[in-house]
């Protein structure tokens, strides 16, 4: 980091989701002021309900460095992005649809100070192409966090072709100040993360198509005999079973080889709706 990077002080994080929240509340520990903005009904006080409980859980733990409600104090929550006004950062958090996050790029670049970074979340939209959607595409970087975020240590660096030394620079110190390690990640389609991950998880559903092993034969095979903290049928549960299937269909699309391929199983799956741990359904019963 050169001695003029400047790092964030305040930060605005739009789409309170499983994501947006988790970013929201890791920031906010870290002594950065967030403005976490959700236009949806319900969603904001949804997402601040689940930052209230995660910061429950770790305060039990003792992992905290202040009292939960000291770190809840730095959120404020907000339907609109005009309340964004003259933030440091920005960070976008919202569904994989691509129109939506151009939509919210824009309104962002109106309202995030001159000089500040605006980054996404995004699992699989081209950073390159939200860039080229705003005034200032230098200052456009992908951020991808994992989840769950405030117990997940990675956050993988997209830069898009058009991210400036100074964006870069900028971003790697709010991830180094939210406690974070980052990786660098070319702008190409699954990043590092889910080129390797979601192939995995695909692979598993297809073993589990042929009656390989049972799910839970097939997930302790790989718990156990890999050492992975959840298998990798559990594990898909966990991510979502139409997010595994929409990075699935990114990386066949995006890379045009058959390995991607997404395995009918897990289609057929989504289309029974069980998406995992957040319908009850998935490869499990919740
Ligand atoms: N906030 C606070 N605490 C949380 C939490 C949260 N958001 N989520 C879980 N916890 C707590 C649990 O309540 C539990 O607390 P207790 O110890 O008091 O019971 C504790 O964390 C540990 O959880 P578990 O005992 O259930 O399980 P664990 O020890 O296995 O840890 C885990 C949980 C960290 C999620 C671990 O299972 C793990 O690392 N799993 C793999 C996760 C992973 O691979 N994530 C990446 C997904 S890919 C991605 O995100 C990218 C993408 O684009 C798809």
């Amino acid at each position: 980091m050169s001695s003029e990077t400047q790092v964030p002080s305040t930060l605005a994080v739009v789409g309170a989701g499983q994501m947006g929240s988790g970013i929201a509340q890791v920031a906010a520990a870290s002594g950065l002021k967030v403005t976490l903005i959700d236009s949806f009904p319900g969603a904001l006080d949804k997402g601040l309900a689940r930052i209230n409980e995660s910061l429950a859980k770790l305060a039990k733990k003792g992992t905290l460095k202040e009292p939960p409600e000291a770190i809840f104090a730095r959120i404020a929550g907000s339907p609109v992005i005009e309340n964004a006004h003259g933030v440091d950062f920005a960070i976008e958090a919202v569904n994989e649809n691509e129109e939506l996050k151009k939509e919210i790029f824009r309104k962002l670049d109106a309202q995030v100070k001159p000089g500040g970074v605006i980054a996404s979340n995004t699992s699989s939209i081209p950073i390159t192409r939200l860039a080229a959607a705003t005034k200032r595409p230098e200052l456009v970087i992908g951020m991808h966090f994992m989840n769950p975020v405030p117990l997940m240590q990675l956050v993988e660096v997209i830069r898009a072709i058009q991210t400036s030394d100074a964006a870069y620079a900028q971003t790697n110190a709010l991830a180094e100040k939210m406690g974070k390690t980052t990786v660098v990640a070319k702008d190409m389609p699954g990043f590092i993360v889910n080129r390797i991950l979601i192939p995995m998880l695909n692979e598993a559903c297809f073993a589990l198509q042929e009656g390989l092993g049972t799910v839970e034969d097939i997930d302790t095979a790989m718990k156990l005999g890999t050492n992975q903290p959840m298998g990798p049928l559990t594990l898909a549960d966990f991510i979502g079973l139409d997010t595994v299937l929409a990075i699935a269909e990114v990386l066949h699309k995006g890379l045009g080889e058959a390995k991607y391929r997404p395995s009918p199983l897990l289609r057929q799956y989504v289309d029974a709706g069980w998406m995992g741990r957040k319908s009850g359904r998935g490869f499990y019963k919740y």
